[in-house]
């Protein structure tokens, strides 16, 4: 069914109507806010059961309308809900359709409520299931990269700086890097939830209800642990959403990283790891490509998540309180940015998992560029030489296994001492991948028994205790 001819649908408000149609195709938003009907059938229940415990409703008009939105979930769910694109949005399309079935008992529904104050109530909802899914998303992920992690705890690879090779790492304390940052996240979706989880239901147009609604009560229907204080606050409010999508956005620049990481790892130059081929494409003109389509998918959507949050601030930016139709514009960003976080996660999650290392590669790399060089300067400080003395020895050395051709640990006894006479006999050992690796054996380092131990710690916080099967 649609009226968008002009005619009025029984049933529909008698509210003020746009003139043209492109204007009101302009502040039309039942295409996007469709999608927070589950949260303003919610709303709506809560309302109601506030307005019958003060006897705005009776009994009776209490449970038409409870039915009557019980229906429109099925026949929503069912898609034989009669949308219109004529009654603006999710809230009028819903109300329309209550008188429709259940008469004028669905009339007075929208007592001592605005428009305002349920737009709001409904994001909220609908913001705190994103950050629970999502959560929950996350952690599927640090899931999949504690058993690589573990895996790995003691495969050599190099660790750079500057994308130079710096000093030899464990892959597994590499990843266990990636699962701190998602840890953070994690932290940070949950401290913003407890700022979303407010009730601004009873908060009206802007100035608050003249009805005895009990909002502890109301907020308590929807899970909501607390109420807005102040009226004019509470429907004008997004910092919610703004700050949701800003964490998303942080995680989506880890995901980013991360794939940017593994994009290199799979390059040919680099050659540690090959991806499965379920996220890879080839190249329509050259037969031996094998393209890592997915994870460069997600490192690009991290600015499109950088737009949405661009989008929010900007919308706000400008708003003098109370409620303005600008706030309007605020769901496509936030559907989006929740949209492209769960498709991301879920896409990272499986790259990872099919991630296939090349532990001989991994270590051929970590021992090249003189990577053990701080090593070496450490072991002549065990000698009781002083770090400035014993580096700048070392970097002579450096210079010398450059000329003749060879690694710091292809260097033979003599050819050290020729350098550094006070070099002690075990010196070479020093140079090793593995003595290198073993000796940052304290809390935070690359040590194998540390990755182990990080890895436990961490499945103990995350409550999943044991290795994913
Ligand atoms: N569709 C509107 C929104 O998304 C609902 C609130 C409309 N309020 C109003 N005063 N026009 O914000």
């Amino acid at each position: 069914m649609s009226d968008s001819d002009g005619g009025r649908r029984k049933g529909a408000p008698a509210m003020r109507r746009l003139g043209g149609e492109h204007l009101r195709e302009l502040n039309n938003s039942l295409s996007f806010d469709r999608q927070l009907y589950r949260e303003d059938l919610a709303c709506s229940r809560a309302h109601a059961a506030g307005l019958a415990k003060i006897r705005v409703l009776s009994a009776r008009e209490h449970k038409a309308i409870r039915q009557g939105l019980d229906q429109i979930e099925s026949e929503i769910e069912q898609g034989r809900f009669p949308w219109s694109d004529a009654l603006e949005d999710i809230h009028i399309n819903i109300e329309t359709r209550l008188t429709e079935l259940i008469g004028d008992t669905g009339k007075k529904l929208h007592t001592g409520r605005s428009r305002n104050d349920q737009v709001a109530t409904d994001l909220r909802l609908w913001v705190r299931g994103a950050i629970d899914r999502i959560d929950s998303l996350i952690s599927q992920v640090q899931a999949v990269l504690l058993d690589l992690a573990e895996n790995e705890a003691a495969s050599p690879m190099p660790g750079f700086t500057h994308l130079q090779s710096a000093q030899p790492v464990t892959l597994g304390h590499h990843l266990m890097a990636w699962v701190e940052m998602l840890e953070r996240d994690r932290q940070r979706l949950a401290d913003c939830r407890i700022r979303v989880n407010v009730s601004p239901l009873g908060a009206g147009a802007l100035a608050g209800s003249p009805y005895p609604i009990d909002r502890r009560y109301v907020a308590r229907q929807m899970g909501f642990s607390d109420i807005t204080r102040n009226s004019m606050d509470a429907v004008s409010d997004r910092d919610f959403a703004v700050e949701c999508v800003f964490d998303l956005t942080l995680m989506m620049v880890h995901l980013s990283r991360m794939a940017e990481e593994i994009v290199l790892w799979c390059s040919h130059p680099f050659g540690f790891a090959v991806l499965d081929d379920a996220v890879c494409t080839g190249s329509s003109i050259m037969p031996q490509k094998k393209n890592p389509d997915i994870p460069e998918l997600i490192r690009a959507k991290s600015g499109r998540s950088i737009g949405s949050l661009n989008a929010l601030l900007v919308m706000l930016k400008g708003q003098p309180l109370a409620y303005n139709k600008d706030n309007q514009e605020d769901k496509e960003p936030v559907f989006d940015m929740v949209r492209t976080a769960e498709l991301s996660l879920r896409g990272f999650a499986e790259v990872a998992a099919g991630l296939r290392f090349d532990r001989e590669a991994m270590r051929r790399s970590a021992s090249e560029g003189h990577s053990t060089a701080t090593d070496l300067a450490d072991a002549l400080v065990r000698e009781g030489m002083p770090f400035r003395d014993a580096y700048a020895q070392v970097r002579k050395l450096v210079a010398q296994a450059d000329k003749l051709g060879k690694g710091l640990p292809e260097l033979s006894e003599e050819e050290i001492r020729s350098v550094v006479p006070e070099a002690g006999a075990d010196l070479r050992r020093a140079l090793t991948l593995e003595a290198s690796i073993a000796s940052r054996r304290f809390s935070g380092g690359t040590a194998p028994m540390r990755v182990r131990a990080a890895v436990r710690i961490a499945r103990r916080r995350l409550g999943f205790p044991k290795r994913r099967s």
